[in-house]
């Protein structure tokens, strides 16, 4: 029972990043299945309900107002690059409990604008910071991977694959 119990607690997925990187786009695009001409600044907090979620638990989007930092299971992080680990890895150590770490991913939106794969750069991030689970690539735009990247927001948070207790970085 106690199990199950633990299996059915909501996620809550924050997504941070710089200004105009399509965090609201990307939620628009997930709930609507389609790209959003006119994108508000931000959207209120939606709940997917779990029957219609892959590992059907209840899954709360918040798209992040760089005001107030609410209650989160799990961090999507927007690159560019160097403004991950100069800027919102810091600010999420500064505003999440240290002794329940809370997963990441590395989200790289609007890949319909770029011929490369950015993996190269983000990889050393990845093997740098263990709190990061995985990585994606994404358009909202022509709905790659968006669905998939809200997957495994939920993935990481009911399934870590990586430590979320470091004990040498315990001091
Ligand atoms: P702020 O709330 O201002 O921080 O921005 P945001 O991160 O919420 O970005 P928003 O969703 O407002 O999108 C910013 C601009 O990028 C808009 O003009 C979107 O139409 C555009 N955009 C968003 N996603 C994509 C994408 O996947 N591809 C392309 N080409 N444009 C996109
Ligand atoms: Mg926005």
């Amino acid at each position: 029972l106690k199990t199950l119990e633990k299996m059915r607690k909501d996620v809550r997925i924050l997504l941070v990043g710089e200004p105009k990187v399509g965090k609201t786009s990307l939620i628009m695009s997930l709930v609507s299945e389609e790209f959003p001409e006119v994108v508000p600044y931000r959207v209120e907090e939606i709940t997917i309900p779990a029957d219609v979620t892959p590992e059907k638990v209840p899954t709360h989007i918040v798209d992040y107002s760089g005001t107030k930092w609410p209650d989160l299971s799990l961090l999507s992080v927007f690159y560019p690059p160097h403004t991950v680990t100069n800027h919102w890895i810091p600010l999420i150590t500064e505003n999440t409990d240290k002794d329940s770490r809370v997963p990441l991913i590395l989200v790289g939106n609007k890949s319909d604008l770029v011929e490369h794969s950015s993996m190269e750069t983000i990889l050393p991030i990845m093997n740098q910071y263990s709190e990061i689970e995985t990585c994606v690539e994404c358009s909202a735009k022509n709905l790659k991977n968006i669905s998939e990247l809200f997957y495994y927001a939920q993935k990481a948070v009911l399934h870590p694959t990586g430590p979320l207790y470091c004990p040498e970085k315990k001091d």
